[in-house]
């Protein structure tokens, strides 16, 4: 038996419960915050668990974490020193690594620290456990979310708690002249699927303006065709490495196998969206990735997923499919031309 504490965006808990459901049979669900977090016991043990979950990634799962410990809180200043002792005598797994805190609570948590408050605590007595603090890229990470009166406390490594940031919530720093907030979605998909963008060589942008991940594209060095009838961003004009087809992408005709990356993210029904990627899938080069977000317009995702993969299995493999954190209404795709 395992208990864990689930995270996925806003209004979509109930997909990645249910997707938590087929994958680990006999698994039980109760909301922590509505909607978004919720507390899952399964019959499996924590690393069988992990296994299936790590094998078969469920899209609307943002983030996992383990409990492990279960501490019950006064909402007074003996919580934080309950707290400091439980990672004190936990000292083992923590020792000569570099551990990450990161704690979140729901509204009706009582522990009243703030995570800052209870971070800097928990990273003194990590510091004199011959624990190394780390935020970035962490051996280990003591996760706590705080419930009513409870903190939940679990510990794992980045890759089993499916991100490196707290509840998965990937927070870029915004950038003096960012032409779009859609580019956070290209840098966070890098991230997510572990991809270089740095790696390919020309990418065709469809629905590409104002420009975001084009810009994007272009800062790592990749030649870019932009399709889109609206006008790209000013700062991008005469970009030499940019050529902007003023044109609905229905009409364009381009040159066959010329472009390793294709990238969409047009806002359109799942369907049309799945069609327009394999009428281009001739202008792909042999083994070209695609990155597409895909609209979830309807009331049953999991099914209007279930039937855009199919369809796109006819000419591309699904490498991934993930609910990101700057997705709203949609999911992203990464994908390989068969
Ligand atoms: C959400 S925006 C794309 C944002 C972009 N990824 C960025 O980072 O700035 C969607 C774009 O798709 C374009 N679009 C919609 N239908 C299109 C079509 N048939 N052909 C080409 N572009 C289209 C729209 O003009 C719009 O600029």
């Amino acid at each position: 038996m395992s208990e864990w504490i689930g995270t996925a965006n806003q209004q979509y808990a109930s997909y990645a419960m249910e997707e938590l459901r087929r994958l680990l049979p006999g698994a039980s669900f109760t909301q922590l915050a509505p909607g978004e977090v919720f507390r899952m016991v399964c019959p499996m043990g924590k690393e069988e668990a992990l296994g299936l979950i790590g094998a078969n990634p469920p899209i609307f799962l943002r983030h996992l974490q383990p409990i492990d410990r279960e501490l019950v809180v006064k909402g007074d200043a003996s919580d934080l020193d309950g707290l400091a002792d439980l990672i004190r005598n936990d000292r083992s797994i923590f020792g000569n690594r570099r551990t990450a805190v990161h704690i979140r609570r729901n509204s009706g948590s009582i522990f009243h620290y703030t995570p800052a408050d209870s971070k800097s605590v928990l990273d003194a007595v990590l510091a004199e456990i011959g624990s190394e603090p780390a935020v970035q890229q962490p051996d280990v990470i003591i996760s706590v979310y705080g419930a009513d009166n409870v903190l939940y406390i679990g510990f794992g490594t980045p890759r089993e708690m499916l991100s490196d940031w707290p509840g998965g919530a990937v927070r870029f720093q915004r950038e003096e002249g960012q032409i779009s907030r859609a580019k956070f979605k290209l840098l966070e998909a890098e991230r997510a699927f572990g991809i270089r963008y740095e790696e390919f060589g020309h990418a065709l942008d469809i629905g590409a303006a104002p420009g975001g991940w084009t810009s994007l594209l272009l800062e790592r060095g990749l030649r870019v065709t932009a399709v889109d009838p609206a006008d790209m961003h000013a700062s991008l004009k005469g970009h030499p490495a940019l050529l902007h087809l003023k044109q609905n992408a229905s009409d364009i005709k381009l040159a066959a196998a010329s472009f390793d990356l294709l990238v969409c993210d047009m806002s359109w029904s799942p369907m049309l969206m799945s069609r327009l990627v394999l009428d281009l899938n001739d202008a792909l080069k042999r083994d070209a990735k695609a990155i597409i977000t895909i609209k979830l317009m309807h009331k049953k995702p999991l099914q209007t997923i279930r039937e855009v993969k199919e369809r796109l299995e006819t000419g591309f493999v699904v490498l991934g499919a993930k609910q990101l954190f700057h997705n709203r209404e949609e999911i992203t795709l990464f994908l390989k031309k068969k």
